[in-house]
């Protein structure tokens, strides 16, 4: 058993199934940029159209949801020359490698998935088999370029785990060591964007409430509109994060704060000690309106041209392709498949 030591590379993966939010944005776009922008590693940025088919999607809106996330990636500083961006579904690859680590992962793990869990409900009998089957999809999205790096949110740190312990396991079942062990990137102010209206739920593209999210189609007058009527105590700012712990809105919007300016709670807090929310939030909602309208606009101009976005994920597939197509071929010759000479 040979050690392979593996070039380092970044992958991650965002699903196409409905609007972006700043929780999107603050929580993985702005954080791919920034790896991107590195320059220490090549950085593979992908909609996973599979993994939103997991549950029912309305095949028009499915379609315009793809574009509008590549359009959203773009418009966020996604550079797709120097990143390869594309969706799963044109990376045949990707679903291939999938059914093989079906056969690795074991019933018992998949069901300890807290996401499984959540998301089957108490109606599991009736829920797809690709629901249940999404993390090893997941798992074979990263090994299938051999990614070592993965940018997630906290929620997803559970599927990471389990696409370690199937490179591990396929591993040791066919003595080889070919699948790295991936390390979760888990860091940045406000990796966990929250609801507008509840701090202790997660901002989500699914809340009935659209006051409850910022999305990044909303113009300037919806997105200072939103942070205004945004839910919060009566009390000033503290003057250290500690006196944010029991204030879940009041620290949600520090850490909103801190992320689109590019500095720390503490820095935030620092500047703003002592202040009201009648004044923090206005200069909030001037820094967001800041960051934010180019980006709903720059997505805005992007959507007039669908072919254009086309032909961008076509090439970012192409792209893709070269790297996974070995490394299925070589997945394949390890499990025993018979392969075509000279292919
Ligand atoms: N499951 C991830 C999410 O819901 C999306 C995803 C699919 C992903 N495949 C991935 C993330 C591979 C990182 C790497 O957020």
């Amino acid at each position: 058993m040979t050690e392979v030591v593996h070039t380092p590379r970044v992958f991650s993966g965002i699903q196409p199934s409905g609007g972006l939010t700043l929780g999107n944005y603050l929580g993985a776009m702005k954080r791919f940029v920034e790896l991107q922008d590195a320059g220490e590693m090549p950085t593979i940025f992908c909609m996973v159209d599979l993994h939103a088919i997991t549950v029912w999607q309305d095949p028009v809106r499915l379609r315009h949801a793809t574009r509008e996330l590549c359009a959203g990636f773009i418009a966020a500083g996604i550079d797709p020359e120097k990143s390869i961006l594309f969706n799963q579904s044109q990376v045949p690859e990707h679903a291939q490698l999938a059914w093989i680590f079906n056969c690795v992962a074991r019933m018992g793990w998949m069901g300890r998935m807290t996401q499984w869990k959540d998301k089957a409900g108490k109606n599991s009998e009736n829920a797809s088999l690709g629901l249940f089957a999404y993390p090893a999809l997941m798992a074979a999205d990263i090994m299938i370029y051999h990614a070592t790096h993965v940018p997630v949110g906290e929620d997803q740190k559970q599927h990471l785990e389990l696409t370690r312990d199937i490179a591990i396991k396929f591993n040791n079942d066919y003595d080889v060591n070919f699948f790295p062990v991936v390390e979760p990137v888990i860091e940045g102010a406000a990796t966990r964007v929250m609801s507008l209206r509840d701090g202790s739920k997660k901002m989500s593209k699914s809340d009935p409430s659209d006051m409850s999210r910022i999305n990044l189609t909303d113009d300037a007058d919806t997105i200072a509109r939103k942070i205004r009527k945004a839910k919060t105590d009566p009390a000033p700012l503290p003057d250290n994060v500690e006196g944010l712990a029991d204030r879940p809105e009041a620290r949600n919007l520090v850490n909103i704060y801190a992320a689109l300016a590019d500095t720390t709670p503490e820095a935030v807090i620092a500047d703003h000690a002592g202040q009201q929310f009648g004044t923090f939030k206005p200069s909030l909602a001037d820094l967001a309106v800041a960051k934010l309208a180019p980006i709903s606009e720059e997505m805005d101009r992007l959507m007039q041209d669908v072919d254009q976005i086309d032909r961008i994920l076509g090439r970012g597939a192409e792209r893709a392709r070269e790297i996974a197509a070995p490394i299925l071929e070589r997945t394949y010759d390890i499990v025993g498949m018979v392969r075509a000479q000279g292919a």
